[in-house]
């Protein structure tokens, strides 16, 4: 059974941005999307590029600089191909500040 794990604070990941964490060898994202927090594989699920290093985020979604993919960050779905595959999305919350991911 996985649990949350405390990465950081809630406060450093503003609207409109994401972040990544290495969660037990883990990367995973983390974004805020209308204020909510959502949290998601950085692993692109096309050739394996890095989603937050250079990717373009717009909205819900997050774009893949390598082919263009895009993927929603909150169901982890792809909007638009090359991937055919959807991202691992994860539980998050936030708990009295701090930053907390589930895996
Ligand atoms: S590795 Fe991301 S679109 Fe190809």
């Amino acid at each position: 059974m996985g649990g949350f794990v405390t990465v950081g604070q809630a406060a450093d990941v503003a609207e409109g941005q994401a972040k990544k964490y290495d969660v037990n060898g883990q990367e995973i994202g983390v974004a805020r999307v209308g204020g909510a927090l959502v949290a998601f594989s950085d692993i692109c699920t096309h050739r394996g590029c890095n989603l937050i290093d250079g990717g373009e985020i717009d909205g819900t979604t997050i774009s893949c600089e390598c082919h263009g993919s895009v993927f929603d960050m909150a169901t982890g779905a792809v909007v638009e191909s090359p991937a055919v595959e959807p991202l691992p999305v994860f539980g998050v919350r936030e708990q009295d500040g701090a930053l907390q991911i589930e895996v």
